[in-house]
């Protein structure tokens, strides 16, 4: 059981460190360089594909985030009648968990949002014209919402060591 349990654990960093570190990639290196290419056509065809191919790592990263967490809770004595019953809330600990996984919920949502749809729309309305203003509006804003989750991840993964390690 231990073992299993330091696997789940082994699993809930690997996922978090793939995660994020392909989110700061994405937007500290990748992103930029491609701005500068003279030729927008291109431009938007390589962050149309980085992106399609990034979103099912970033979903697979958050799948097993989801699933090696509930186990890790498993293992620290918490079931589904704990989160019915609000006992996983309680206590300073209870707080942090309660708090971390709101902001995993507002991920979710960010990401749902940023990956199906805003996302691709500004794609679409860039390849049609790629000096319409609705998809250079549509452009920022799946910037924006990018920087926004990866704020909320770091800020996650400071809750994340306080769990484990206590409050500071
Ligand atoms: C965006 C998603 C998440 C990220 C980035 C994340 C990140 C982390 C990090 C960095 C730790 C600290 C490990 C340590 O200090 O040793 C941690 C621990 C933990 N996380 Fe998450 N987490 C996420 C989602 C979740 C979810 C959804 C759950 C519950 C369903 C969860 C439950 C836990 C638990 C119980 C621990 C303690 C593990 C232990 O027993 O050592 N996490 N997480």
């Amino acid at each position: 059981m231990h073992a299993f349990y330091l696997l789940s654990v082994w699993l809930h960093l690997l996922a978090a460190m793939i995660w994020i570190g392909g989110m700061v990639f994405l937007a500290m290196a990748l992103v930029p360089v491609i701005r500068r290419l003279k030729d927008q056509e291109v431009a938007t065809t390589l962050i149309h594909e980085t992106g399609m191919r990034f979103r099912w790592v970033g979903w697979g990263c958050l799948g097993l985030l989801l699933v090696s967490g509930t186990v890790n809770l498993a293992y620290r004595g918490f079931g589904w009648t704990d989160v019915w019953s609000g006992r996983i809330v309680q206590g300073p600990l209870g707080q942090v968990l309660g708090f971390k996984l709101l902001l995993v919920a507002v991920i979710l949502l960010i990401s749902a949002l940023h990956d199906f749809l805003i996302g691709p729309r500004a794609t679409a309305l860039g390849q049609a014209d790629p000096t319409s203003l609705e998809a250079r509006r549509l452009r920022r804003q799946a910037s924006w919402l990018g920087r926004l989750n990866l704020l909320l991840a770091l800020i996650v993964v400071a809750l994340g060591v306080m769990l484990v390690r206590g409050l500071p």
